[in-house]
């Protein structure tokens, strides 16, 4: 992921490429992006036009008859008036028409993906982090992870939404539309990534205090890429390699982080929290929110509600010898 250097003002006109309707990755984000651009040329022409009779009503001559109280004429018949305005009401009628039909055919194009050998994922909405978890036939071989969603190119995915609290959704520009996520009413997408790389997605429902910061980050990659990536995700985390990552260890297993998080290998096992299990290979932390470095991981843990005010992630206050440790631990869990 890029990390921006705009000031926070001029974000307003920094163009993502990494999360944008325009820039599609995919078959179905293709079609979505040729709606709009139809959209946007047609209805350009016709803001032109408007703009343009406008104009013209606005330049006529009028005659000023000054001094004169005015005059209520008895109202004429203007046949050239009533064939302009017909014709324009036609023409509405016919060109929304044309949309609509354009509209209707792009919207079942992009729904007709099969599930055929799809990669199945459970997506849950929480607030405010996504749960993901890679479907496996066999339970040994699910993979729980957390806001980062590795998907094969040339592959359909197939996704189950689902919320615990409030109404989330889950949207990446580049490669769908919208789909909400809404307690107690699972539903499916399927969506496939023609193109490799990292899409960026937002939350697109409000969902309470923190719903600007309810990203996610899609990673579209070559198949083997991607079984290597899996593969590795369903390995227990590594065991601490270093003095200061076994002290870390003891730090998280002691704390009260073990209340709401897991580590798979370890005596962790909580699901309040995103799974931790192979948080050192992940590219963001706090959801999307920061780079995934030294410093923002240890300001996360110490105090996160200075980061994001209303997390649910409690304060802790460890001594820094403890909170170094278990930066060292964290880290280390690739
Ligand atoms: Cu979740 Cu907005």
């Amino acid at each position: 992921m890029t990390v921006s250097h705009w000031p926070a003002a001029l974000h307003l006109f920094a163009y993502d490429a990494t999360q944008s309707a325009l820039n599609p990755g995919g078959a179905q984000a293709t079609r979505i992006a040729h709606l709009w651009w139809i959209f946007f040329w047609v209805l350009l022409v016709i803001f032109a036009l408007v703009l343009l009779f406008l104009l013209s009503a606005l330049l006529r001559r009028r005659v000023v008859n000054e001094g004169l109280e005015p005059v209520i004429d008895p109202p004429k018949e203007e046949p050239g008036l009533t064939a302009v305005v017909s014709t324009a009401v036609v023409l509405t009628v016919l060109v929304l028409f044309a949309l609509l039909v354009r509209d209707f055919f792009t919207g079942n194009k992009i729904y007709s993906l099969s599930d055929a050998g799809a990669v199945g994922i459970k997506l849950t909405g929480h607030q405010w982090w996504w749960e993901v978890q890679y479907q496996d036939p066999e339970p040994s071989r699910i993979v729980t992870t957390a806001n980062e969603i590795h998907i094969p190119i040339g592959r359909v995915v197939k996704f189950e939404l689902a919320s615990t609290d409030v109404i989330h959704s889950f949207w990446v520009p580049n490669l769908h539309g919208k789909r909400d996520l809404v307690p107690g009413h699972p539903t499916t997408v399927l969506l496939k990534a023609d193109r490799a790389g990292e899409y960026r997605g937002q939350c697109a429902e409000f969902c309470g205090f923190q719903h600007a910061h309810m990203r996610l980050l899609i990673v579209a990659e070559k198949p083997e890429r991607f079984e290597a990536w899996l593969d590795a995700q369903r390995q227990d985390s590594p065991a601490p390699a270093t003095e200061s990552a076994r002290l870390g260890h003891d730090v998280f297993v002691s704390s009260q982080c073990v209340m709401c998080h897991t580590i798979a290998g370890t005596g962790a096992r909580a699901t309040l929290g995103p799974d931790l299990s192979h948080i050192g290979s992940r590219i963001t932390l706090a959801t999307g929110s920061f780079p995934n470095t030294r410093g923002y991981l240890a300001g996360w843990i110490a105090n996160p509600q200075s980061l994001k005010p209303g997390v649910l992630m409690p304060p802790n206050e460890l001594a820094p010898d403890a909170l170094n440790a278990l930066v060292d631990y964290l880290e280390s869990l690739k």
